[in-house]
């Protein structure tokens, strides 16, 4: 899944300086790269950079274009790193065709051999290539067939939009998985993966549906479907520009909360087949079954998946394992050497302490896996290994869906370490296979008691402390329940390990001080009633979450289900409930949700 962003224009106006206010619109989306492509005389013409628009924008000035017909995109990169040659638009052998692209091709790597040895030449190290040396293969003088052929025999996901130099009059363009909008103008029209890209000149839009292929020329729009027309029902945008960038939701948090299922699927996509664990990207650490010891590093919440990871390994693998905020581990000396694994996590890659703490790990000779999200980030450059999340670009400060994918790579890692190591059986694995297959549909259904949660929160953003009870890794899943909360509502929280609170801050328990309590861990069940039971004694108002079927009686004053699945794998589901939490009180009490006060999304700075 990418989350890239695709323009295209025509109409009678120049394009370019259309597809880059387009794309700029888009920028909400994340990207390391962009271009455009437009004709020039009987030429096609493709700029494209690594970088912001600003640097596109500054190449753009140096050449003059006036053609009314254009493509342009915005890359996020998951095959091959930010360059100029992986940006978009790609172009065939001869330069007479060019392609934007949104999605993955999963049978590019098979595609582009046979095309190589068809004598193809390939610029990039793109999936999306494929697309345009197919359309090369392909054109007999008629667009809109070939790309009705080249669908055919792609794999995957797409929205795409095809230029040919030799049809100046339309464009081509097909949708399956990835959306494409298309918008309708006076003698002028536009194509978008979002709307905020077309919302300047058009209200009047429709949304091509997965399979369809359309022909879009300056005054009409044709849509076909296995060969047939189709007709579309145009409908009016009402909502502003701000509202469209974040997809109707009031937030990009909540738009990320949301997002959940999709992201969770993408991480899982193509690393659990027929039972066992593929993690192909590993296969460059030849003693994976020799480590003693695996460090997970990492800060915030990223820290808090690693707490979840170390539980998982030792589980799963029987491999010891820590969890380590990234600024302590690397001041203290750890003691790690060549047959220890450090597991970085870091969302965005770029984040100095866990840099700095995973260039500590491999100076003493430690190899390093990096589960992150941003391809090509710094960590993601120099780790040994690189498990990506495929989350597609987090741009609320608060991080929701990174966490949720990287506690879904740490269990494809925990079990790929227990399948490598022979610690479980082929059953056994595929059990666990099965169950985190369902986590997607499963969090779903916990997305399904927003409204509840929301009047929970309108409670909670009355008060000023907050606490996050569990065990296990119950605990591990209140502590980013309690940071999600402080760092948006600004409301003190702490979480504390269940067992723990008598020595101590059970102090702090007073009338009506709301308790999270989470208890989804079977074999601390009992006694983790048994302290809720001490928070409710001294007047808390508690909030259990435990699976559905799970009835905790007058012990608890609110009760927030989740579907059932192995206690191991319940942090995925439980800490849902804890996001809108979080974000319904941090609205409630009028806080900037997405740009929290003091925080940064990605911090450089040690
Ligand atoms: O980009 P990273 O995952 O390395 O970022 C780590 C933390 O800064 C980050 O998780 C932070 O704690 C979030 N704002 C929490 O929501």
């Amino acid at each position: 899944m990418t989350m890239c962003g695709i323009v295209g224009y025509i109409g009678s106006k120049p394009a370019a300086p259309l597809l880059l206010e387009g794309l700029a619109k888009l920028e909400y989306r994340g990207y390391d790269s962009a271009g455009i492509a437009t004709l020039s005389g009987d030429e096609i013409v493709i700029i494209k950079k690594k970088g912001k628009l600003e640097v596109l924008e500054a190449e753009l000035k140096n050449t003059r274009l006036s053609s009314s017909i254009g493509i342009g995109h915005t890359r996020w990169a998951t095959h091959g790193k930010p360059s100029d040659e992986n940006a978009h638009p790609h172009y065939d052998c001869e330069g007479n065709f060019a392609v934007v692209h949104n999605g993955i091709i999963e049978n590019y790597q098979e595609l582009k051999k046979e095309l190589i040895a068809e004598g193809h030449r390939f610029h990039s190290e793109t999936d999306t290539e494929v697309i345009v040396h197919l359309v090369e293969k392909y054109y007999q003088g008629d667009l809109l067939a070939t790309v009705e052929k080249v669908v055919e025999l792609i794999d995957g996901a797409y929205a795409m939009v095809v230029l040919a130099k030799n049809e100046p009059e339309r464009l081509v363009c097909a949708r399956k998985d990835s959306p494409l909008v298309v918008g309708l103008g006076e003698n002028e029209n536009f194509l978008a993966s979002d709307i905020p890209a077309i919302l300047k000149h058009t209200r009047r839009v429709f949304l091509l549906e997965d399979g369809e292929v359309a022909a879009v020329t300056k005054d009409r729009v044709e849509v076909f479907k296995d060969g047939k027309k189709v007709d579309k029902e145009v409908f009016e945008v009402t909502w502003d520009a701000e509202a469209a960038e974040k997809g109707g939701y009031p937030h990009f948090m909540l738009k990320e909360i949301f997002e959940q299922p999709r992201a969770l699927r993408a991480t899982l996509k193509g690393r659990l087949d027929n039972g066992s664990v593929v993690l192909d990207e590993l296969g460059c650490l030849d003693r994976i079954n020799e480590y003693h010891k695996v460090y997970f590093v990492a800060c915030g919440t990223a820290y808090h998946a690693g707490l979840v990871g170390k539980s998982v390994v030792e589980n799963l693998a029987r491999v010891p394992a820590e969890a380590d905020i990234a600024s302590e581990f690397r001041y203290r000396e750890p003691l790690i050497d060549d047959r220890t694994l450090v597991v970085v996590i870091s969302q965005s890659g770029e984040t100095a302490d866990t840099l700095a703490a995973m260039r500590e790990a491999q100076a003493k000779g430690a190899p390093v896996i990096a589960i992150t999200n941003v391809v090509g980030s710094s960590v993601s450059r120099e780790a040994d290994a690189v498990i990506y999340t495929w989350a597609g670009p987090e741009i609320a400060v608060a991080s929701t869906k990174a966490y949720l994918t990287q506690l879904a790579a740490v269990y494809l890692f925990g079990l790929f370490l227990a399948q490598e190591r022979g610690m479980l059986t082929g059953e056994q694995v595929a059990v666990v296979s099965r169950a985190l297959r369902e986590l997607p549909d499963q969090v779903e259904k916990v997305l399904e008691q927003a409204d509840k949660v929301k009047k929970l929160a309108c409670e909670w953003a009355k008060r000023e402390n907050a606490f996050f009870i569990g065990r296990g890794l119950d605990w591990a899943v209140s502590l980013e329940g309690a940071l999600k909360l402080k760092e948006i509502s600004y409301i003190h929280a702490e979480a504390y390990a269940a067992g723990e609170l008598k020595h101590g801050t059970l102090a702090l328990i007073t009338d009506g001080v709301p308790v999270v309590a989470l208890a989804t861990q079977n074999t601390v069940f009992d006694k983790t009633v048994s302290n809720i039971k001490e928070v409710k004694a001294r007047g808390a108002h508690v909030t259990g979450v435990v699976f559905e079927g799970v009835d905790l009686g007058d012990t608890v004053d609110e009760l927030i289900t989740i579907p059932k699945t192995t206690p191991l794998l319940a942090p995925i589901l439980s800490v849902v409930p804890l996001q809108l939490l979080a974000y319904y009180a941090a609205v409630a009490r009028g806080s900037d949700v997405d740009k929290p006060r003091n925080l940064a999304k990605s911090v450089t700075v040690e």
